[in-house]
């Protein structure tokens, strides 16, 4: 079966909305395959699966083993890889280097990275030389250490000028999509509006050209789920009644 490729996913601009969800492993990436444009291996992992308190420690070798397990499990969705913290930040090169081993170990095709105007360079970089990029914008959760927190960004009107440099400067320079994250609603609809590439929301805006959202966010698996969030079924407490049956 022909996979979604990250062209297609641009052209999707303005049309049906783009469907996507993280993924993790090959079993969950095997059920939701067939419903969704997207499957993304989140560096949220790193926080989900691994338990850490930020996705900062989350290192590169992790990515690609959660990748190749993805695109083992699936048949049909692109498959987007986070570049971790500290793995592409430092120049073009670098993370040429590091994103062409990510294609090539694990058979994505795309990569995911944080950034908006400093980034724009190396999406440049990397999208002229055949690594397509999706742009993360809004609340970047690796920089947690300048940002602060999670808070949602783009409250204040005065800070929307910043937040649409980002995007049009990852539109300009290449990227096939962007996140918008914690976006204020407003603003996510403006810049969905100013952008000529798709933006997929989380927690940002109705009106994006698709939506994301961690799976086991929706599937109330997650210790801490975002307010935002709509959990579409109880899977931790499913868990912990069969637990619980089999060991009464
Ligand atoms: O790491 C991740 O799961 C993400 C999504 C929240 C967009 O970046």
């Amino acid at each position: 079966m022909k996979r979604v490729t990250a062209p297609d996913i641009r052209n999707r601009k303005g049309g049906a909305p783009i469907v996507a969800l993280t993924a993790y492993h090959a079993h969950t990436a095997r059920i939701i395959d067939p419903y969704v444009d997207m499957l993304l291996v989140g560096d949220s992992l790193g926080m989900v699966m691994h338990g850490y308190e930020t996705t900062v420690p989350v290192p590169l070798e992790l990515m690609i083993m959660h990748a190749q397990a993805v695109v083992r499990g699936s048949t049909r969705a692109l498959v987007v890889v986070d570049m971790p913290f500290g793995s592409y930040e430092e120049s073009p090169a670098i993370a040429f280097r590091n994103a062409a081993r990510v294609l090539k170990e694990t058979g994505c095709g795309a990569i995911k990275l944080e950034g908006g105007v400093h980034m724009a360079e190396t999406i440049g970089y990397l999208s002229a030389r055949g690594i397509p990029v999706m742009s993360h914008i809004g609340m970047t959760p690796q920089a947690i250490n300048t940002i602060g927190s999670f808070a949602p960004r783009g409250r204040l009107r005065s800070e929307w000028a910043e937040f649409e440099a980002d995007a049009k400067a990852v539109a300009e320079s290449g990227a096939f999509a962007v996140v918008l994250e914690a976006l204020a609603e407003l603003l996510a609809v403006r810049i969905t509006k100013q952008i000529a590439i798709p933006t997929i929301g989380i927690g940002a805006s109705a009106e994006c050209d698709g939506q994301i959202l961690v799976l086991e966010d929706m599937l109330g698996l997650s210790p801490r789920v975002p307010k935002f969030v709509k959990e579409y079924a109880q899977i931790g407490a499913g868990i912990e009644g069969a637990v619980k049956a089999f060991a009464s």
